[in-house]
């Protein structure tokens, strides 16, 4: 039977080139070594570090490698507390529908360092981003540090990061720093954007979200926008993420990177085939919801509710038909409860019970679709059924 995989905001595939370039893959050594084989192997990671720097615009000595998105999330904001603490700028903001790298490691945050007060801006469902709330709580204290996401893995829905920048200026006392951060993990090879004209400190990516391979990713730091290292041991990345570097990844990464550049019709392409999968759907199952459907969106993703229809049962029952979907952010999969960035969304119970994520990839043909949307309408009649 063949799979339909339709899960690509949970994780995507390894290219062709970057299978390629893995299987060819020689040139072994530890980076930090000085002899012949550790120069190599540290001129991939160099070279590594200036592809992806020219692609996203940047200078390479704005990019330190990581594990990956929730390694940057943290390092990012665990490296930035004492600063804040120390400068007096010790109010957050952030929102309940992030990632758990960033929601909860603000949690624990919160809960060591009672000096910290970290403000949850509202995003609604049917409203989007409260950018009120925003402006009032930057108005009226000494936020030191703003942690917003650029796209939602879960709705697919698109944040104004420039906006936040502006609203940060207009705010801000010229004596005090607020650092601007956003997980940028659900960007790559979804959506274009200039990331200096995003105006951002800090931004974090992942290789697995765009065709590369899992447990590697990239922090970009703009130039002096410094905190502390979350991994301390080893000089590595000039000392601010120790360990030696995941080096044949990192060789892959900067590869499929260069895949990245003029994506533009391929973007168009991907979301004419998911607004045509959502007229599909909506004209042949009732009471179906599209969520934020109305605004900005990544072209891949849908998040769709259908009443009386529990995700869970949708997806196992998708699942033994041949298609990987997802009810909520792959991460809490495995765990009965509801999405809770669907709840922090203003979903009821039921609502997030009863969503079913679809994200396409690059690779998603009109044959897949059609062939989901049958399937997903029989699965809908079976369930409501019963
Ligand atoms: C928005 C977002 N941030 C962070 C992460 C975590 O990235 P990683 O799996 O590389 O740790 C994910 C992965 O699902 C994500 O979707």
């Amino acid at each position: 039977m063949k799979r339909v995989f339709l899960d690509h905001n949970a994780t995507t595939f390894p290219s062709k080139d970057v299978v390629k370039a893995i299987t060819d893959f020689k040139d072994w050594g530890n980076p930090s070594s000085i002899h012949s084989s550790g120069r190599r192997a540290r001129s991939k990671i160099l070279q590594a570090k200036r592809e992806i720097a020219k692609i996203l615009g940047v200078s390479p000595g704005e990019l330190s490698f990581t594990s990956g998105g929730s390694e940057s999330n943290n390092s990012v904001i665990r490296g930035l507390v004492n600063r804040l603490i120390s400068k007096g700028s010790t109010h957050i903001i952030s929102s309940r529908s992030e990632h758990p790298s960033v929601y909860k490691t603000l949690t624990h945050i919160q809960e060591s360092f009672p000096d910290i007060k970290v403000h949850y801006c509202p995003i609604d469902y049917k409203k989007g981003l409260d950018y009120n709330f925003l402006e009032e709580t930057l108005k009226n204290n000494p936020v030191g540090l703003v942690s917003l996401m650029a796209a939602n893995n879960e709705t697919g829905e698109i944040y104004d990061i420039k906006k936040i920048r502006f609203l940060i200026e207009k705010h801000t006392l010229k004596s005090r720093r607020t650092y601007l951060h956003s997980d940028m993990v659900q960007t790559l090879g979804k959506m274009p954007f200039d990331i200096k004209d995003l105006g951002v400190d800090f931004a974090s990516f992942s290789a697995h979200k765009f065709y590369a391979l899992q447990g590697v990713g990239v922090l970009y730091h703009k130039k002096g926008s410094g905190f502390e290292p979350l991994i301390t041991g080893g000089g590595q990345e000039r000392g601010r993420r120790a360990g030696t570097e995941n080096l044949m990844a990192i060789h892959a990464m900067g590869l499929q990177f260069n895949a990245l550049k003029n994506l533009d019709s391929k973007l168009k392409e991907i979301e004419s085939l998911r607004d045509y999968m959502e007229t599909k759907i909506k004209s042949s199952i009732d009471r179906v919801m599209i969520l934020a459907s109305d605004r900005k969106r990544l072209c891949n993703t849908s998040l769709i509710l259908i009443d009386s229809a529990h995700g869970e049962t949708l997806l196992m029952n998708l699942d033994l038909m041949g298609f990987d979907v997802s009810t909520g952010a792959a991460c809490s999969s495995g765990n009965p409860e509801p999405s809770p960035v669907l709840r922090a969304l203003g979903l009821s119970l039921k609502e997030a019970s009863e969503s079913l994520r679809v994200s396409l990839g690059w690779s998603t043909t009109k044959e897949d679709i059609d062939s989901f949307v049958e399937h997903l309408v029989k699965v809908v009649e079976k369930i409501r059924s019963i």
